[in-house]
Protein backbone atom coordinates (compact mmCIF):
# COMPACT_ATOMS: atom_id res chain seq x y z
CA UNK A 1 0.00 0.00 0.00
CA UNK A 2 0.93 3.58 -0.74
CA UNK A 3 0.97 6.19 2.01
CA UNK A 4 1.06 9.31 2.03
CA UNK A 5 2.11 11.27 5.11
CA UNK A 6 0.90 15.47 6.00
CA UNK A 7 3.62 17.62 7.71
CA UNK A 8 7.09 18.20 7.22
CA UNK A 9 8.42 18.61 11.42
CA UNK A 10 9.58 15.79 13.44
CA UNK A 11 5.78 14.59 14.38
CA UNK A 12 6.20 13.58 10.51
CA UNK A 13 9.31 12.40 10.13
CA UNK A 14 9.04 9.46 12.81
CA UNK A 15 5.19 8.73 11.91
CA UNK A 16 7.21 7.80 8.31
CA UNK A 17 10.23 6.41 9.46
CA UNK A 18 7.64 3.44 11.49
CA UNK A 19 5.44 3.25 8.92
CA UNK A 20 8.16 2.30 7.05
CA UNK A 21 8.47 -0.85 8.99
CA UNK A 22 5.38 -2.12 7.98
CA UNK A 23 6.40 -5.03 5.31
CA UNK A 24 2.33 -3.64 4.36
CA UNK A 25 4.04 -0.21 3.30
CA UNK A 26 5.27 0.23 0.09
CA UNK A 27 6.16 3.59 -1.36
CA UNK A 28 5.63 6.05 1.15
CA UNK A 29 5.31 10.10 -0.02
CA UNK A 30 5.30 13.24 2.62
CA UNK A 31 4.41 16.48 1.82
CA UNK A 32 6.23 18.66 2.00
CA UNK A 33 8.15 16.13 4.03
CA UNK A 34 11.98 17.27 5.24
CA UNK A 35 15.74 16.75 4.39
CA UNK A 36 15.65 13.83 6.82
CA UNK A 37 13.13 11.48 5.65
CA UNK A 38 14.89 10.95 2.83
CA UNK A 39 15.30 7.15 3.46
CA UNK A 40 12.45 6.66 4.13
CA UNK A 41 9.58 8.83 2.55
CA UNK A 42 9.54 10.49 -1.14
CA UNK A 43 8.96 14.54 0.02
CA UNK A 44 6.52 16.22 -2.22
CA UNK A 45 6.63 19.84 -3.14
CA UNK A 46 4.42 22.44 -4.48
CA UNK A 47 0.84 21.74 -3.24
CA UNK A 48 -0.12 23.89 0.04
CA UNK A 49 -1.14 21.55 3.14
CA UNK A 50 -4.20 23.72 3.11
CA UNK A 51 -5.16 23.04 -0.33
CA UNK A 52 -7.28 19.38 0.06
CA UNK A 53 -8.24 19.45 -3.85
CA UNK A 54 -4.47 19.26 -4.94
CA UNK A 55 -3.86 16.63 -1.94
CA UNK A 56 -6.64 14.34 -3.17
CA UNK A 57 -5.77 15.12 -6.41
CA UNK A 58 -2.46 13.72 -5.67
CA UNK A 59 -3.41 10.49 -3.89
CA UNK A 60 -5.49 9.22 -6.28
CA UNK A 61 -2.78 9.75 -8.99
CA UNK A 62 -0.11 8.31 -6.69
CA UNK A 63 -2.93 5.07 -5.88
CA UNK A 64 -2.60 6.06 -2.17
CA UNK A 65 -4.48 3.70 0.44
CA UNK A 66 -3.89 5.30 3.62
CA UNK A 67 -3.51 9.46 4.42
CA UNK A 68 -1.71 10.26 7.69
CA UNK A 69 -2.46 12.98 8.53
CA UNK A 70 0.09 15.28 10.81
CA UNK A 71 -0.74 18.70 12.15
CA UNK A 72 -3.61 20.24 12.95
CA UNK A 73 -4.62 23.02 10.45
CA UNK A 74 -5.23 20.19 8.02
CA UNK A 75 -7.28 18.17 10.31
CA UNK A 76 -9.66 21.71 11.27
CA UNK A 77 -9.71 22.30 7.48
CA UNK A 78 -11.32 18.81 6.71
CA UNK A 79 -8.75 17.55 4.57
CA UNK A 80 -9.75 13.79 6.15
CA UNK A 81 -12.77 14.41 4.94
CA UNK A 82 -12.07 15.32 1.56
CA UNK A 83 -9.87 12.16 1.29
CA UNK A 84 -12.77 10.12 2.59
CA UNK A 85 -15.08 11.43 0.27
CA UNK A 86 -12.60 10.67 -2.50
CA UNK A 87 -13.01 6.60 -0.93
CA UNK A 88 -9.56 6.79 -0.07
CA UNK A 89 -8.30 5.68 3.57
CA UNK A 90 -7.47 8.65 6.45
CA UNK A 91 -6.06 8.38 9.38
CA UNK A 92 -7.29 11.47 11.70
CA UNK A 93 -10.41 13.03 12.62
CA UNK A 94 -13.52 14.65 10.50
CA UNK A 95 -13.25 18.37 10.55
CA UNK A 96 -16.29 18.03 13.24
CA UNK A 97 -14.39 16.16 15.24
CA UNK A 98 -10.74 17.82 15.00
CA UNK A 99 -13.46 20.62 16.83
CA UNK A 100 -12.02 19.12 19.94
CA UNK A 101 -8.42 20.94 19.34
CA UNK A 102 -10.05 23.34 16.97
CA UNK A 103 -12.23 25.30 19.57
CA UNK A 104 -11.30 25.13 23.50
CA UNK A 105 -15.13 26.69 24.00
CA UNK A 106 -16.20 23.55 22.34
CA UNK A 107 -14.22 21.28 24.32
CA UNK A 108 -14.74 22.75 27.49
CA UNK A 109 -18.54 22.57 26.86
CA UNK A 110 -18.19 19.07 26.02
CA UNK A 111 -16.41 18.03 29.07
CA UNK A 112 -18.62 20.15 31.32
CA UNK A 113 -21.58 18.51 29.70
CA UNK A 114 -20.32 14.90 30.46
CA UNK A 115 -18.89 15.34 33.45
CA UNK A 116 -14.95 14.93 32.37
CA UNK A 117 -12.42 16.19 34.59
CA UNK A 118 -11.25 19.62 33.74
CA UNK A 119 -10.38 22.67 35.36
CA UNK A 120 -13.59 25.12 35.78
CA UNK A 121 -14.07 28.08 33.46
CA UNK A 122 -15.87 30.29 31.51
CA UNK A 123 -15.98 31.76 27.77
CA UNK A 124 -16.03 35.43 26.89
CA UNK A 125 -16.64 37.69 23.93
CA UNK A 126 -16.79 40.61 25.39
CA UNK A 127 -13.54 42.05 27.26
CA UNK A 128 -14.74 43.64 30.05
CA UNK A 129 -17.10 40.70 31.28
CA UNK A 130 -14.03 38.99 31.27
CA UNK A 131 -12.06 41.25 33.10
CA UNK A 132 -14.57 41.68 35.66
CA UNK A 133 -14.57 37.72 35.49
CA UNK A 134 -10.97 37.96 36.46
CA UNK A 135 -11.20 40.52 39.10
CA UNK A 136 -14.17 37.88 41.09
CA UNK A 137 -12.06 35.00 40.72
CA UNK A 138 -8.62 36.44 41.44
CA UNK A 139 -4.90 34.69 39.88
CA UNK A 140 -2.93 32.70 39.68
CA UNK A 141 -5.59 32.01 36.53
CA UNK A 142 -5.51 30.93 33.29
CA UNK A 143 -6.29 32.57 29.73
CA UNK A 144 -6.70 31.11 26.47
CA UNK A 145 -7.58 32.20 23.01
CA UNK A 146 -10.38 30.26 21.45
CA UNK A 147 -8.67 28.97 18.45
CA UNK A 148 -5.98 27.83 16.94
CA UNK A 149 -2.61 29.51 17.94
CA UNK A 150 0.26 27.47 17.31
CA UNK A 151 0.58 26.28 20.92
CA UNK A 152 0.99 29.91 21.77
CA UNK A 153 -2.17 30.82 22.99
CA UNK A 154 -1.97 30.31 26.64
CA UNK A 155 -1.11 32.84 29.27
CA UNK A 156 -0.69 31.17 32.80
CA UNK A 157 -1.05 34.47 34.60
CA UNK A 158 0.48 34.58 38.21
CA UNK A 159 -1.02 37.86 38.80
CA UNK A 160 -4.50 39.68 37.75
CA UNK A 161 -2.47 42.39 36.53
CA UNK A 162 -0.84 39.60 33.74
CA UNK A 163 -3.88 38.27 33.06
CA UNK A 164 -5.70 41.77 32.36
CA UNK A 165 -2.71 42.39 29.96
CA UNK A 166 -3.83 39.15 28.27
CA UNK A 167 -7.28 40.47 28.00
CA UNK A 168 -6.01 43.55 25.96
CA UNK A 169 -3.31 41.52 24.06
CA UNK A 170 -5.49 38.27 22.97
CA UNK A 171 -8.99 40.51 22.74
CA UNK A 172 -8.46 43.54 21.76
CA UNK A 173 -4.86 43.31 20.10
CA UNK A 174 -5.56 40.39 18.51
CA UNK A 175 -2.33 39.36 19.52
CA UNK A 176 -3.54 35.55 17.85
CA UNK A 177 -5.73 36.94 15.35
CA UNK A 178 -9.29 35.63 15.33
CA UNK A 179 -7.91 32.66 17.13
CA UNK A 180 -8.71 35.37 19.78
CA UNK A 181 -12.02 36.81 19.26
CA UNK A 182 -13.67 34.51 22.09
CA UNK A 183 -11.55 33.68 25.40
CA UNK A 184 -11.73 30.86 27.86
CA UNK A 185 -10.77 31.55 31.31
CA UNK A 186 -10.31 29.06 33.60
CA UNK A 187 -9.28 27.81 37.13
CA UNK A 188 -5.21 27.15 37.46
CA UNK A 189 -4.76 23.53 38.09
CA UNK A 190 -1.51 22.36 39.98
CA UNK A 191 0.10 18.88 39.78
CA UNK A 192 2.70 16.92 37.44
CA UNK A 193 1.97 17.82 33.40
CA UNK A 194 1.42 14.13 31.11
CA UNK A 195 0.45 13.24 27.77
CA UNK A 196 -1.41 10.16 27.09
CA UNK A 197 -1.68 9.90 23.21
CA UNK A 198 -4.26 7.21 22.26
CA UNK A 199 -5.26 5.08 19.25
CA UNK A 200 -9.27 5.45 18.41
CA UNK A 201 -11.43 4.11 15.85
CA UNK A 202 -14.63 5.83 16.79
CA UNK A 203 -15.66 3.35 19.58
CA UNK A 204 -13.25 1.85 21.76
CA UNK A 205 -9.29 4.10 22.69
CA UNK A 206 -6.08 2.48 23.76
CA UNK A 207 -3.52 4.45 25.14
CA UNK A 208 -0.43 4.75 24.12
CA UNK A 209 3.16 4.18 26.72
CA UNK A 210 2.51 7.90 28.42
CA UNK A 211 5.24 10.67 27.83
CA UNK A 212 6.61 14.31 28.97
CA UNK A 213 6.87 17.11 27.22
CA UNK A 214 9.18 20.07 28.18
CA UNK A 215 7.54 22.97 27.18
CA UNK A 216 9.46 26.16 28.74
CA UNK A 217 12.84 26.99 26.50
CA UNK A 218 15.62 26.95 29.32
CA UNK A 219 16.82 24.69 31.86
CA UNK A 220 14.37 24.14 35.17
CA UNK A 221 11.31 24.89 33.07
CA UNK A 222 12.39 28.44 32.93
CA UNK A 223 11.92 30.90 29.65
CA UNK A 224 9.39 31.27 27.51
CA UNK A 225 6.68 28.73 26.29
CA UNK A 226 8.06 26.74 22.93
CA UNK A 227 6.57 23.80 20.75
CA UNK A 228 8.63 21.59 22.85
CA UNK A 229 11.96 21.32 24.02
CA UNK A 230 12.40 17.63 24.58
CA UNK A 231 10.15 14.85 25.74
CA UNK A 232 10.58 11.17 27.68
CA UNK A 233 8.23 7.71 27.60
CA UNK A 234 7.03 6.59 29.80
CA UNK A 235 6.12 9.26 32.48
CA UNK A 236 6.56 7.75 36.07
CA UNK A 237 3.74 9.75 36.81
CA UNK A 238 1.59 7.99 34.39
CA UNK A 239 1.39 4.43 36.70
CA UNK A 240 -0.54 1.53 35.55
CA UNK A 241 -3.29 2.83 38.27
CA UNK A 242 -2.86 6.60 36.54
CA UNK A 243 -3.75 5.50 33.15
CA UNK A 244 -6.77 2.82 34.18
CA UNK A 245 -8.40 6.21 36.15
CA UNK A 246 -8.06 8.30 32.75
CA UNK A 247 -9.20 5.48 30.51
CA UNK A 248 -12.44 5.16 32.77
CA UNK A 249 -12.77 9.14 33.77
CA UNK A 250 -11.31 10.52 30.85
CA UNK A 251 -11.08 8.80 27.44
CA UNK A 252 -13.79 6.36 27.74
CA UNK A 253 -16.52 8.84 28.24
CA UNK A 254 -14.33 11.12 25.49
CA UNK A 255 -15.17 9.34 22.92
CA UNK A 256 -18.32 8.28 23.86
CA UNK A 257 -19.31 12.00 23.89
CA UNK A 258 -18.16 12.67 20.49
CA UNK A 259 -19.91 9.83 18.92
CA UNK A 260 -22.99 11.00 21.42
CA UNK A 261 -22.70 14.54 19.78
CA UNK A 262 -22.75 13.57 16.32
CA UNK A 263 -19.03 13.49 15.22
CA UNK A 264 -17.42 10.18 16.59
CA UNK A 265 -13.64 10.94 16.51
CA UNK A 266 -11.14 8.74 15.19
CA UNK A 267 -7.07 8.73 14.47
CA UNK A 268 -4.88 9.40 18.01
CA UNK A 269 -6.78 11.62 20.58
CA UNK A 270 -3.89 13.59 22.43
CA UNK A 271 -4.96 13.90 26.14
CA UNK A 272 -2.57 16.68 27.91
CA UNK A 273 -3.35 15.57 31.85
CA UNK A 274 -2.98 17.47 34.59
CA UNK A 275 -2.00 15.10 37.34
CA UNK A 276 -3.68 17.15 40.87
CA UNK A 277 -4.16 15.60 44.28
CA UNK A 278 -8.17 15.24 42.88
CA UNK A 279 -6.84 12.73 40.29
CA UNK A 280 -6.15 13.27 36.44
CA UNK A 281 -8.17 16.22 34.85
CA UNK A 282 -7.52 17.45 31.52
CA UNK A 283 -5.79 20.51 30.38
CA UNK A 284 -6.18 20.12 26.49
CA UNK A 285 -7.31 17.88 23.94
CA UNK A 286 -5.30 17.81 20.78
CA UNK A 287 -6.78 16.29 17.35
CA UNK A 288 -3.30 14.97 16.12
CA UNK A 289 -0.51 13.06 17.80
CA UNK A 290 1.57 15.32 19.42
CA UNK A 291 5.14 16.78 19.06
CA UNK A 292 7.47 15.57 20.02
CA UNK A 293 6.16 13.17 21.84
CA UNK A 294 5.58 11.15 18.96
CA UNK A 295 9.63 10.76 18.69
CA UNK A 296 9.85 9.03 21.72
CA UNK A 297 6.57 7.24 21.97
CA UNK A 298 6.64 5.47 18.75
CA UNK A 299 9.97 3.90 18.94
CA UNK A 300 8.38 2.10 21.85
CA UNK A 301 6.06 0.69 19.76
CA UNK A 302 6.76 -3.01 18.88
CA UNK A 303 3.31 -3.33 16.66
CA UNK A 304 2.66 -2.77 13.29
CA UNK A 305 1.65 1.07 12.67
CA UNK A 306 -0.26 0.67 9.37
CA UNK A 307 -2.21 -2.30 10.47
CA UNK A 308 -3.17 -0.06 13.55
CA UNK A 309 -4.12 3.25 11.87
CA UNK A 310 -6.09 1.07 9.15
CA UNK A 311 -8.04 -0.64 11.90
CA UNK A 312 -8.61 2.84 13.04
CA UNK A 313 -9.87 4.16 9.84
CA UNK A 314 -12.09 0.54 9.26
CA UNK A 315 -13.76 0.76 12.97
CA UNK A 316 -11.70 -2.65 13.83
CA UNK A 317 -9.26 -1.66 16.81
CA UNK A 318 -10.85 -4.16 18.60
CA UNK A 319 -9.17 -6.57 16.93
CA UNK A 320 -5.96 -5.19 16.76
CA UNK A 321 -3.52 -6.14 19.38
CA UNK A 322 -0.80 -3.57 20.42
CA UNK A 323 2.59 -4.17 21.90
CA UNK A 324 4.82 -1.74 23.34
CA UNK A 325 8.78 -2.25 24.24
CA UNK A 326 10.45 -2.25 27.64
CA UNK A 327 12.63 0.38 28.64
CA UNK A 328 12.35 4.43 27.93
CA UNK A 329 12.64 6.95 24.88
CA UNK A 330 14.16 10.28 25.26
CA UNK A 331 14.28 12.93 23.19
CA UNK A 332 16.59 16.33 22.98
CA UNK A 333 15.17 18.76 20.73
CA UNK A 334 18.40 20.51 19.17
CA UNK A 335 16.95 24.22 18.60
CA UNK A 336 18.42 27.72 17.15
CA UNK A 337 19.47 30.22 19.11
CA UNK A 338 17.04 32.95 19.78
CA UNK A 339 14.06 30.43 19.44
CA UNK A 340 11.19 30.93 20.21
CA UNK A 341 11.79 34.36 19.03
CA UNK A 342 13.78 35.21 15.94
CA UNK A 343 16.43 32.83 14.78
CA UNK A 344 19.08 32.29 12.00
CA UNK A 345 18.10 30.15 9.50
CA UNK A 346 20.53 27.88 6.87
CA UNK A 347 23.65 27.38 8.67
CA UNK A 348 25.22 23.71 8.22
CA UNK A 349 24.48 20.99 10.60
CA UNK A 350 27.40 18.78 10.96
CA UNK A 351 27.99 14.84 12.83
CA UNK A 352 24.38 13.79 11.78
CA UNK A 353 25.81 10.64 10.48
CA UNK A 354 28.29 10.44 13.78
CA UNK A 355 24.76 10.37 16.10
CA UNK A 356 23.64 7.59 14.33
CA UNK A 357 26.07 5.88 14.48
CA UNK A 358 26.63 6.46 18.15
CA UNK A 359 23.12 4.97 18.29
CA UNK A 360 20.61 7.53 17.87
CA UNK A 361 17.74 8.20 16.25
CA UNK A 362 17.56 11.89 14.44
CA UNK A 363 14.52 13.16 13.49
CA UNK A 364 14.40 16.36 11.48
CA UNK A 365 12.28 19.12 12.96
CA UNK A 366 13.48 21.87 10.78
CA UNK A 367 15.96 21.60 8.11
CA UNK A 368 16.67 22.35 4.55
CA UNK A 369 19.31 21.51 1.79
CA UNK A 370 21.49 24.18 0.67
CA UNK A 371 24.64 23.85 -1.56
CA UNK A 372 24.62 19.70 -0.87
CA UNK A 373 24.56 20.17 2.65
CA UNK A 374 21.94 20.06 5.12
CA UNK A 375 21.28 23.42 6.85
CA UNK A 376 19.20 24.61 9.83
CA UNK A 377 15.36 25.60 8.42
CA UNK A 378 13.28 26.20 11.49
CA UNK A 379 13.56 27.23 15.25
CA UNK A 380 13.01 23.60 16.39
CA UNK A 381 15.89 21.93 13.95
CA UNK A 382 16.26 18.48 15.52
CA UNK A 383 15.04 15.57 17.90
CA UNK A 384 18.00 13.35 19.09
CA UNK A 385 15.70 10.35 20.06
CA UNK A 386 17.22 7.21 22.23
CA UNK A 387 15.55 4.22 23.98
CA UNK A 388 17.51 2.64 26.29
CA UNK A 389 16.28 0.03 29.26
CA UNK A 390 15.53 2.85 31.53
CA UNK A 391 15.04 6.29 31.46
CA UNK A 392 18.63 7.25 33.05
CA UNK A 393 20.42 5.51 29.86
CA UNK A 394 18.71 6.20 27.54
CA UNK A 395 18.93 10.28 28.42
CA UNK A 396 23.06 9.07 28.28
CA UNK A 397 22.63 8.23 25.22
CA UNK A 398 20.58 10.70 23.51
CA UNK A 399 22.76 13.67 24.88
CA UNK A 400 25.90 11.39 23.57
CA UNK A 401 23.95 11.73 20.31
CA UNK A 402 23.89 15.73 20.74
CA UNK A 403 27.20 16.11 21.29
CA UNK A 404 28.09 14.52 17.99
CA UNK A 405 26.13 17.46 16.33
CA UNK A 406 26.72 21.18 15.81
CA UNK A 407 25.33 23.82 14.13
CA UNK A 408 26.01 27.89 14.76
CA UNK A 409 24.51 29.42 18.07
CA UNK A 410 22.28 25.68 18.07
CA UNK A 411 21.29 25.06 21.85
CA UNK A 412 19.25 22.70 23.76
CA UNK A 413 17.51 22.11 26.95
CA UNK A 414 20.59 20.09 29.61
CA UNK A 415 18.18 18.45 32.21
CA UNK A 416 15.71 16.58 29.76
CA UNK A 417 13.62 13.99 31.82
CA UNK A 418 14.73 15.76 35.58
CA UNK A 419 11.51 14.74 37.12
CA UNK A 420 11.89 11.13 36.17
CA UNK A 421 14.96 10.92 36.84
CA UNK A 422 14.77 13.02 40.79
CA UNK A 423 12.10 10.06 41.82
P1 LIG B 1 -2.18 24.18 26.42
O1 LIG B 1 -1.73 24.84 25.16
O2 LIG B 1 -3.65 24.24 26.68
O3 LIG B 1 -1.57 22.81 26.59
O4 LIG B 1 -1.50 25.01 27.60
C1 LIG B 1 -0.11 25.21 27.61
C2 LIG B 1 0.40 24.99 29.00
O5 LIG B 1 -0.21 25.91 29.90
C3 LIG B 1 0.06 23.63 29.57
O6 LIG B 1 0.96 22.64 29.18
C4 LIG B 1 0.12 23.91 31.04
O7 LIG B 1 1.46 23.91 31.50
C5 LIG B 1 -0.41 25.30 31.15
N1 LIG B 1 -1.83 25.29 31.48
C6 LIG B 1 -2.87 25.28 30.62
N2 LIG B 1 -4.04 25.27 31.30
C7 LIG B 1 -3.73 25.28 32.60
C8 LIG B 1 -4.51 25.30 33.82
N3 LIG B 1 -5.84 25.33 33.81
N4 LIG B 1 -3.83 25.30 34.98
C9 LIG B 1 -2.49 25.30 35.01
N5 LIG B 1 -1.71 25.31 33.92
C10 LIG B 1 -2.32 25.29 32.73
N1 LIG C 1 4.00 18.79 22.55
C1 LIG C 1 2.80 19.51 22.61
C2 LIG C 1 1.93 19.37 21.44
O1 LIG C 1 2.18 18.64 20.52
O2 LIG C 1 0.91 20.05 21.43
Amino acid sequence: MNILVIGGGGREHTLAWKLSQSPKADKIYALPGNPGMAGVAMCVEGIALTDNTAIVDFAQKHDIGLVVVGPEVPLTNGLVDAVNEAGIKAFGPTQAAAQIEGSKAFSKSLMKKYGIPTAKYEVFTDADAARAYIHQEGAPIVIKADGLAAGKGVIVAMTEKEALQAITDIMEDQEFGAAGSRVVIEEFMTGEEASLLCFTDGKIIRPMISSQDHKRAYDGDKGPNTGGMGTYAPAPVMTEKMVQETYDKILVPTIEAMAQEGKPYKGCLYAGLMITVEGPKVVEFNARFGDPETQVVLPLLNSDLVDIMLSCADGTLDEQQIDWSEGAAVCVVMAAGGYPKAYRKGDAITGLTEAEAAGSLVFHAGTAHKNGQIVTDGGRVLGVVAKAQDVRAAVAKAYAGVEKISFKDAFYRKDIAHRALER
